[in-house]
């Protein structure tokens, strides 16, 4: 074997740790081997990159500038950056990706522009227009997650027309530089509409739909790369992009899915930004409320207790308490489960993650489709700062915006606590009939206090009681 054999080998080693990663990080038991495959396919993918023919002295010092630098800024992102921003860490993630790709593809052009077949170059300017797209795009979804910039959607009269003319602006470009690959300014002028582009693309969608739009722009990304290989020559690059493209489309579907909304309502229908109050909402009757020593006295004798975690426990880093008052729990014999929707908190696997990090053991983690034949048998539900996610409008009411929306079916349950700070509406902006069923007691507090006020109470009183 020559040592183009290898390099392709190692290629190979490499593609197949990228599939394994993302086979693993499907399910939450196997998610860190998951990241560590996809690191080692992409250490394997460097080093084999490092023994390319042609790389000189000068191109080693340049890669490892180039090196040094990522690092500088990737080792401090990943150990600073706290899990409740994690989303728009993956944007900037993404901004980067894209910028680099755009940024090859304009040098790849202007280096080797002679030698272009026609459809390299409607590739190579496709590829760069989307490249910067996605950068700026993800820079400003970051910045809506961050609030450094407005969370609510930017709309002005027109503005459709005015994105579809900077579309079709840079389609026409793509399509004049195949023909025209002597001039130097088409080129640049694609990566301008590009980049303006990404930015009339985000602005009108509401801060809360940047995850979704986080993983649309991450499919774009892969396919921006896709593009990449196929003018590089790269086979990895073309694997690695189809994987990225289609994982991204994939997860933007599930979460669209999860939602029971369609892209175009993401994309165009600035949900969570409006008053949207369906017909459930108008009178909902009185709510019962209770303290969290009646809480805490009816979770210490029931048999089954699930906690149902949602943004707010998110908001509030109750986590590590959590476990702490699951452990209280099981010491007192009650069964403790957790219930985890998909789309609860703010980001695919939110809930997963930061159960995750307080050690919550997996079994106890349980999907909605698990748990929800198991609620009418449940005798206490624990609904920690979640809210949309356990409405029962969604079953019924057709006038609501997330009817159709699979729920968690807590009203099933013997007895529901909710924890929250107010009767105030979560990410759909609408009320939650949950809280009037006259099973349902709200517990009101920061979701952290208050479980930390239910662990003691339940220690408390075993302590008391000297078993
Ligand atoms: P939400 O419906 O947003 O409700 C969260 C609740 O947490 C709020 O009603 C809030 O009530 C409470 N809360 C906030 N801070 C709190 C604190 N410190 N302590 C206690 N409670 C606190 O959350 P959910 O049920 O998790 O549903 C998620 C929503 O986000 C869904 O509508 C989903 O479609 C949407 N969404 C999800 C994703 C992903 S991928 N997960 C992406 C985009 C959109 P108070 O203010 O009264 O405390």
């Amino acid at each position: 074997m020559d040592r183009m054999n290898w390099i392709e080998l190692a290629y190979l080693i490499a593609a197949l740790g990228f599939a394994l990663s993302l086979k693993w990080m499907s399910q939450a038991s196997t998610a860190r081997r998951g990241v560590l495959a996809g690191e080692v396919g992409f250490g394997i993918a460097i080093v084999a990159t490092l023994f390319w023919p042609g790389i000189t002295g000068e191109g080693f010092i340049l890669i490892a500038v180039a090196m040094l630098i990522g690092s500088a800024i990737g080792v401090p992102l990943g150990l600073l950056v706290p899990m409740t921003a994690m989303p728009q860490r993956i944007a900037l993630s993404h901004a980067f990706g894209g910028l680099a790709a755009g940024l090859i593809g304009i040098a790849h052009f202007f280096l080797e522009r002679e030698h272009f077949s026609k459809f390299d170059l409607g590739v190579i300017g496709i590829e760069i227009a989307l490249g910067m797209l996605v950068f700026t795009g993800s820079l400003m979804a970051a910045g809506k997650l961050q609030e450094w910039l407005p969370q609510r959607p930017i709309v002005y009269p027109g503005q459709n027309i005015v994105n579809a003319a900077v579309l079709a602006g840079a389609v026409g470009l793509v399509i004049y530089q195949i023909y025209n690959p002597d001039q130097n300014w088409a080129v640049p002028a694609i990566a301008a509409l590009g980049l303006l582009f990404g930015v009339f693309l985000i602005i009108p969608i509401g801060g809360a739909d940047m995850p979704t739009v986080i993983a649309l722009l991450n499919a774009y990304a892969g396919l921006s790369a896709a593009a990449l290989g196929f003018v590089l020559d790269s086979k990895l690059l073309i694997v690695a992009g189809a994987l990225d493209g289609a994982s991204g489309l994939i997860l933007a579907i599930i979460m669209c899915r999860a939602m029971n909304r369609s892209f175009s309502n993401v994309l165009f229908g600035a949900f969570g930004a409006t008053d949207a109050v369906g017909e459930g909402a108008q009178e909902q009757g009185t709510y019962r409320s209770a303290s969290v020593d009646e809480a805490a006295d009816l979770m210490k004798i029931a048999s089954s207790v699930v906690i149902v975690p949602g943004y707010g426990m998110a908001v509030a880093q109750a986590q590590h308490k959590v476990r702490e008052l699951a452990d209280a729990l099981e010491k007192e014999g009650v069964d403790v489960r957790f219930a985890i929707h998909p789309v609860a908190g703010r980001m695919p696997g939110h809930m997963n993650v930061l159960l995750a990090e307080a050690n919550v053991p997996y079994e106890q983690l349980l999907d909605m489709d698990e748990i929800n034949s198991d609620f009418a048998q449940t005798d206490v539900v624990l609904v920690l700062g979640a809210n949309d996610v356990v409405n029962p409008a969604a079953r019924h009411d057709k006038s609501s915006p997330i009817f159709g929306m699979p729920i968690l079916d807590v009203d099933k349950a013997q007895t529901i606590f909710v924890v929250k700070r107010s009767m105030r509406a979560g990410f759909a902006g609408i009320e939650n009939e949950l809280f009037f069923n006259e099973k349902t007691q709200m517990v009101f507090g920061d979701a952290k206090s208050v479980v930390a006020e239910l662990t003691s109470e339940v220690t408390g009183q075993r302590d008391a009681i000297g078993l």
